[in-house]
């Protein structure tokens, strides 16, 4: 359970600290800094931001660094321990010295972010998400990177092995493209530059595929409380057979063709006798749509419980304002299973018997 966070330099926030209880409920008005304290909280969960993969624009403007430590109750270690979660992040310069970007400690100690993530496991729910049932796959692919890579340290690396060994064989193949325009006859043909890094984007996407694969039946598997649906996986084999297969057109292309980094999912809901289902990408409401994805957040905590044996703190940047009194109240159910901590411009949203058990930080 996070007790509390303190802010230095981070976003909007000189220097602060704010302390949670089970369910804390942050309201303000637009640009108070509602979402720059949601995405410290997620920051001490993944290491990384919600918003950017540009870790310097969290550093206040004008700063050379951010500071963001968070201290939690770690009942895994027996009551009364405490945990203390570090990020540190600079613009490469710290006090005049070049410095990491990014650096993490965990009870003080230095670690990697592989290592950092998972010690405290979070799962954001915000209006943006939408898009991950209707935006492009590589919002869905997000997804299922964000799922894993809370419960598992050996995806995180695979991930960052997998994303290496692309770009330099993405780069094999431009390269070998360029040579072919050069002579002025195709080189469909892979030289042996290209064995290693076929085996390393094999290895670690075949890891990166399984995992997505058992991940959606899990999902598939779990009992709906929130909208009946389904996961269909569209998954990009990769194997050296299928690299063979589009050897040719990969060449022509510069890039690889196959493999996780091309996979999608869609989200499909059942009709009223449950006889046939549809994309509700392209059949469901705005209503189903948030549904859909209120499940699949639902489905992300109970599957990091599963397999964590820690409940995430569940977070919910800004959803009531889009949302009828019914859906509220059906958001507002989830929240007393696990540590929550929601934002709101307008306190009225949440109704006033539910305020009462809630602490409320207002700007
Ligand atoms: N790196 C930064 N340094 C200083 N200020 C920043 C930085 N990044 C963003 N801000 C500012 O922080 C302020 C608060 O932003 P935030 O997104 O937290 O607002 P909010 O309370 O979530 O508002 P809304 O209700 O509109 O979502 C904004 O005015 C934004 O411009
Ligand atoms: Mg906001």
């Amino acid at each position: 359970m996070l007790k509390s966070i303190s802010l230095q330099n981070f976003r909007s926030y000189k220097k602060q600290e704010f302390s949670f209880e089970k369910t804390t409920l942050i309201v303000g008005p637009n640009t108070s800094g509602k979402t720059n304290l949601i995405e410290a909280v997620n920051l001490l969960s993944t290491g990384k931001s919600f918003r950017t993969d540009k870790d310097p624009q969290m550093i206040g403007f004008g700063d050379d660094f951010a500071r963001v430590v968070g201290k939690f109750d770690d009942f895994s270690a027996g009551s009364g321990q405490t945990l203390s979660l570090e990020v540190i992040l600079t613009n490469g310069q710290y006090m005049g010295v070049k410095s990491q970007y990014k650096k993490f400690t965990v009870n003080g100690v230095p670690r990697r972010r592989v290592d950092f993530a998972s010690n405290f496991p979070a799962v954001l729910f915000s209006p943006q998400d939408l898009e991950i049932i209707i935006e492009s796959p590589s919002l869905r692919r997000n997804f299922l990177d964000e799922v894993l890579e809370t419960v598992d340290r050996d995806y995180r690396i695979a991930v960052i092995s997998y994303q290496k060994a692309l770009r330099q064989r993405n780069a094999l193949l431009e390269k070998t493209r360029e040579e072919g325009r050069r002579l002025g006859k195709p080189l469909a043909q892979r030289d042996k530059d290209f064995e290693y890094w076929d085996k390393l984007v094999i290895e670690n996407g075949q890891l990166i595929t399984q995992k997505r694969a058992e991940f959606i039946e899990y999902f598939n598997n779990l009992e709906k409380n929130i909208f009946d649906c389904l996961i269909k996986y569209d998954e990009s084999v990769i194997s050296k057979e299928r690299l063979i297969q589009y050897e040719e057109e990969e060449v022509m292309a510069g890039v690889t063709l196959v493999g996780p980094h091309r996979d999608d999912f869609s989200v499909l809901m059942f009709n009223s006798s449950r006889s046939n289902t549809h994309d509700v990408k392209f059949y469901g409401s705005r209503g189903q749509q948030r549904l859909a994805i209120l499940q699949l957040k639902i489905a992300q905590i109970k599957f990091v419980e599963g397999i964590l044996s820690k409940t995430p703190v569940f977070i919910m940047d800004d959803i009531f304002s889009e949302l009828d009194e019914g859906h509220i109240n059906l958001i507002l159910e989830q929240i007393d299973k696990q540590q929550t901590i929601l934002t709101t411009t307008h306190e009225e949203f949440v109704p006033k018997k539910m305020l009462k058990s809630m602490k409320i930080i207002s700007f």
